[in-house]
């Protein structure tokens, strides 16, 4: 069977749906400042044609699919949305802020979903309200340890900016002692409006400088197309990693291509090139050719804009911002 390949021999099997550009937090790093406007509810993709986009991937070997925002559990029809995705041979991922996840728990556990991504950026109640200006720390910590007692698999996603949560590294380290999740820094990345500088990134030769201090680790093997950089402190039940995207991107396995809310297909999420296969859906066109030939523009490192983002001036980034794109 036919598999999706771009110019440079990288097999794509991942694909990233956004499910709305809509959020109920306002993370700093990800939302613009000036105020956002959403999308209108018919540009978003319905849950059939949510479907029918994903069912066209698997046709080409996709095995993975990861559900992102916005927020996509803000979604009135997220539950219709994920069963009819269940149904497909493909391993079902989400990402979400987690405060809405209790509503879902029945639901997440019959349809065998794979693992949840959840994140959380300080575990101070005052700073989490500083960072995604919602006062929801206990909300979201309540529903994590729900979901870690019920038996999911847990990753929790930190953005670590410098002179914010640098100091939280460790404390979030210490949760891999008796949990059984991986804890995943995220090296902060620069998108339209999010005030990116370069001084505010934190490597992760940085953050290991800092988890040097209190523990004493190793590196666990990384999968092939892996995003992260995995290790395990001795004895602990879970894990920590490290998303390189800033100081050392792995473009090179590169296996994902994104769908956003609006249903442009998008090669990178620092590209500013997109197809709207939602309006050749709505056409009744046929999106399997232009997803094949849209792949063969993919560019061979970060969507073609920079290959050092110690030389980036973010400012002459052309792209959609975080929220728009999906994360
Ligand atoms: N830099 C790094 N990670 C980001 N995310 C959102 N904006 C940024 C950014 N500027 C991450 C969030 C969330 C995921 C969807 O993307 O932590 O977990
Ligand atoms: Fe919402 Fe996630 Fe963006 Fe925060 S990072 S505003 S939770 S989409």
């Amino acid at each position: 069977m036919n598999k999706l390949v771009d110019n440079y021999n990288r097999i794509h099997n991942y694909l990233r749906i956004s499910l709305t550009d809509s959020c109920n937090f306002r993370c700093i790093y990800c939302m613009p400042n000036e105020k956002m406007q959403c999308m209108p509810y018919n540009h978003l993709m319905s849950p059939q044609e949510i479907f029918t986009i994903a069912e066209t991937f698997t046709k080409y070997q996709v095995n993975k699919i990861r559900l992102t925002g916005g927020e996509p559990l803000v979604r009135h029809d997220f539950a219709d949305i994920i069963k009819k995705l269940s149904n497909l041979p493909v391993e079902l991922n989400l990402t979400t802020n987690g405060v809405l996840l209790h509503k879902y728990v029945t639901l997440l556990k019959e349809i065998n979903l794979n693992t949840i991504n959840i994140s959380i950026d300080s575990l101070r109640e005052e700073k989490f309200k500083f960072l995604t200006k919602r006062n929801a720390f206990n909300q979201v910590w309540d529903n994590i340890l729900l979901y870690v007692n019920q038996g999911f698999h847990i990753k929790l996603n930190i953005v670590i900016m410098k002179g914010i949560n640098e100091d939280e590294i460790n404390d979030f380290i210490s949760l891999t002692k008796n949990f059984p999740i991986q804890v995943r820094f995220i090296e902060f990345m620069p998108f339209n409006g999010n005030q990116w500088k370069k001084s505010k990134v934190i490597t992760m030769k940085d953050m290991l400088t800092i988890i040097d201090s209190q523990f004493s680790y190793q590196k666990i093997k990384d999968n092939n197309n892996d995003t992260t950089k995995k290790f395990k402190v001795e004895g602990y039940e879970g894990t920590f990693a490290f998303i390189t995207t800033m100081s050392q991107p792995f473009c090179q396995g590169c296996n994902r291509m994104r769908i956003t809310a609006d249903g442009k297909m998008k090669n990178c999420l620092f590209g500013k090139d997109e197809f709207d296969i939602l309006g050749i859906l709505r056409k009744k066109g046929d999106i399997e050719p232009i997803i094949h030939s849209f792949l063969k523009n993919k560019h061979k490192k970060m969507g073609g804009q920079f290959d050092n983002f110690m030389k980036l001036n973010p400012d002459y980034l052309e792209n959609r911002s975080m929220i728009k794109i999906g994360g």
